[in-house]
């Protein structure tokens, strides 16, 4: 089964099988299916946030499960229940609209519902962990469900336990608390600058989601005409000495503060002043508008682009002494040598 269309970086893999599945039966019965038949499986949304290094030997389940209701209210939040299946977009459009505006920071990120805690997504200022009551869970050894607390998730920058200790999971559908009156966060430096240009001072729930739609319109480029993974590396988060020696001698270095005695460096700086903003090889290249986004040219290749990848690590290593990770899982095997599922 080929993997190309449900990759959004595009690139050719076959799946030794595919399910989509729409209901928790369809789930089951897909799970002892792939026992049966002695194969793991890999859960996918949209594949907004994976590398397919080669083919993989596994189940590719596609949750496509639909819907969303309303569990319990009080004055100040309501707790919604959100399918796994269901377009993330389309639920923050449709959240925000009906007065839950705290999510509009979080507006146009690719994929699905399910998926969204799995690198607990953010942008803008926001994080997913902040709205999450609780993640509804089948277990794929045993087929057990279990209800995660946001406690349980372990959420931090772009990370959470179900790319750590929980990888044998699939999130079936997450549970919101959605405050009925969030104040604007707007402190994020691009977003308060386009909001300030539109005379806007104080903003809110539909302003920001307006804006964030704008910004992020401009500034990434679309994976229908240029096929990537949005941000490739995590942006790096060094100690305050490290970060206050490079900014000795790079002056034009951007810091963020991230927590007691920490910086984040932005990756896209890092890459651009290494000189690997626009650059092309093997079908495969970086971004020329923003350097933190691997595009596939039509190499259609997982291993070009790690090996791009790699390049891009390596020199920024050798330069600034700042290691970049990831932030995509990789999956499938490269030409011969066994990968794991996933790192
Ligand atoms: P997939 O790519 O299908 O899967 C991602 C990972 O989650 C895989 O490991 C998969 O096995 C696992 N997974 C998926 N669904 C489930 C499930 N139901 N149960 C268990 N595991 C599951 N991310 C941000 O945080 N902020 C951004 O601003 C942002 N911008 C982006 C912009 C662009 C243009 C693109 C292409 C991506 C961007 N991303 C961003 C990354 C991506 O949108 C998110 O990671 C998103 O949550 C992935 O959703 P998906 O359904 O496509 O997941
Ligand atoms: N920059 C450069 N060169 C570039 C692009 C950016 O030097 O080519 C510098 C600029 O100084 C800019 C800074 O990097 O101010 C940060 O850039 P941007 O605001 O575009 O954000 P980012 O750090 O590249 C992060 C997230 C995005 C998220 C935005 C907005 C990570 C890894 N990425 O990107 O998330 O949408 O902030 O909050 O944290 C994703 O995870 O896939 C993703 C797109």
């Amino acid at each position: 089964f080929s993997l190309a269309a449900h990759n959004t970086l595009a690139l050719a893999a076959q799946a030794r099988a595919f399910a989509r599945v729409e209901s928790l039966d369809e789930l089951r019965q897909a799970r002892v299916w792939a026992r049966a038949e002695g194969l793991g499986i890999l859960p996918l949304g949209e594949g907004s946030n994976v590398v397919f290094a080669g083919d993989v030997d596994a189940l590719v389940m596609q949750l496509a499960s639909r819907g969303r209701q309303l569990l319990d209210s009080d004055d100040t939040t309501h707790c919604l229940r959100v399918a796994a299946g269901e377009n993330w977009h389309a639920f923050v459009t449709w959240a925000v609209g009906q007065g839950y505006s705290g999510l509009a920071n979080l507006a146009l990120i690719p994929g699905t519902v399910g998926a969204a805690p799995i690198q607990n997504i953010g942008a803008y200022g926001v994080e997913l962990e902040q709205f999450v009551e609780a993640v509804q869970v089948v277990h794929l050894d045993s087929g057990v469900e279990q209800t995660l607390s946001a406690a349980d998730c372990g959420f931090a920058y772009r990370d959470s336990i179900f790319k750590r200790e929980l990888t044998d999971v699939v999130v079936t559908a997450v549970d919101f608390r959605l405050p009925l009156k969030a104040p604007a966060q707007a402190r994020y430096p691009s977003l308060a600058v386009y909001l300030e240009a539109q005379g806007i001072t104080e903003p809110g729930g539909m302003d920001v989601y307006n804006a964030v739609v704008a910004i992020r319109g401009a500034r990434l480029p679309d994976p229908a005409t240029d096929p990537n993974a949005g941000s490739f590396f995590k942006n790096p988060v060094v100690a305050e000495s490290v970060a206050k020696a490079l900014a000795g001698q790079y002056s034009g270095m951007p810091t963020y503060p991230a927590g007691e005695g920490r910086i984040k460096i932005p990756a896209a700086w890092l890459i651009e002043q290494a000189g690997w903003k626009g650059e092309q090889r093997n079908g495969v290249g970086v971004h020329p508008g923003h350097a933190l986004v691997l595009v596939n040219y039509g190499a259609n290749s997982g291993a070009r682009l790690l090996e791009l990848a790699r390049a891009i690590q390596l020199s920024v290593q050798e330069r600034f002494g700042v290691a970049l990770e990831m932030e995509p899982r990789v999956y499938g095997e490269v030409q011969g040598a066994a990968q794991g599922a996933g790192q």
